[in-house]
């Protein structure tokens, strides 16, 4: 079983240890709001193939939740968690309480997202990345990782720690895994438990659309928009947040001209639960 430490003071001090006695053999973080499933354990599959030493940190991160959003009904299951970090071998979990993290309240200090911050995920979720990109910065000065792991599944929060990395010379590599789906292609989210019988397979459009759109990326994009929202169109008890292509260089939608690699974003509500995913593609 991992060790769970839930101070500052405790990572800071059995990662010293840890350093100490291995100095070459690496930290990775992965940083999650626990209730894992099989999307968050393939990250720490990749952590363990890159470093010695696994922590993974597990905190509902107020910050990040909007006001009438699901901070407090967010699933939070720490003891099948920890069951399933130690079958893979984790060393470490952090699991800080908001107090600890935040002992002055809400941090003042923040980070900003910016301009695509506001967009698509931002649209619907004001401060949402401001708040995703500070408790980040935060977990990554508190354990001090070679290497942390994200996944594609939230392609723009991916693109926000990459860009924050690069901005602010954070001395740490950051690592993508790709999207884990079920058989059918819904992606694993925390979320997904919220879905009775029938929203489940309703969520069934968001990995549709964007099959249809990929099959039809070598027409361009008007062709693609149009089949991914007609294929959209066939589920019922879904309502279409967004359905987008942005360039992957800076995360801004692309026009007709636009050729080469791209990524299809889809979000809906399926009755009260919010879905997200996307899929790399490439324009004709
Ligand atoms: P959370 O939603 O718990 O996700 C933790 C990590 O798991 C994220 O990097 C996310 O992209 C990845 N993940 C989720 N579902 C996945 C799937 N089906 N396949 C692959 N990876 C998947 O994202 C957050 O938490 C928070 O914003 C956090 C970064 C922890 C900051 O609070």
């Amino acid at each position: 079983t991992p060790v769970v430490l839930t101070t500052v003071a405790e990572v800071q001090n059995a990662l010293a240890a840890v350093r100490a006695g291995s100095p070459a053999s690496g930290i990775a973080l992965v940083p999650t709001m626990g209730a894992l499933h099989d999307g968050h354990l393939s990250l720490v599959r990749r952590a363990r193939e890159l470093a010695g030493t696994v922590i993974v940190s597990i905190f509902v991160n107020p910050l990040q939740f909007g006001a009438g959003e699901d901070l407090d009904a967010y699933p939070r299951t720490l003891d099948a968690d920890l069951a399933a970090l130690a079958a893979e071998g984790v060393e470490y979990v952090f699991a800080p309480t908001a107090r600890e993290m935040y002992p002055n309240g809400p941090s003042e200090t923040r980070v900003t997202a910016g301009h695509v911050g506001t967009l698509l995920e931002g649209a619907t979720r004001p401060g949402h990345f401001d708040g995703m990109l500070t408790v980040v910065a935060k977990l990554f000065n508190i354990v001090r990782p070679d290497v942390a792991m994200f996944g594609q599944k939230d392609a723009q929060q991916v693109f926000l720690v990459r860009r924050m990395v690069a901005e602010l010379n954070l001395p740490l590599v950051i690592e993508v895994v790709p999207t884990v789906r079920e058989s059918d292609g819904l992606a694993l989210s925390s979320r997904n438990r919220f879905l009775d019988a029938g929203a489940r397979r309703a969520a069934l459009a968001l990995s549709g659309a964007l099959q249809s759109a990929d099959a039809a990326a070598s027409d361009g994009l008007v062709e693609l928009l149009a089949e991914a929202t007609a294929s959209f169109g066939d589920h019922d008890d879904v309502t279409l947040d967004y359905l987008v292509v942005v360039d992957p260089a800076s995360f801004l939608p692309v026009d007709e001209h636009f050729r080469g690699p791209a990524i299809a974003l889809v979000a809906a509500r399926v009755g009260a639960t919010r879905l997200i995913d996307n899929t790399p593609i490439i324009l004709g």
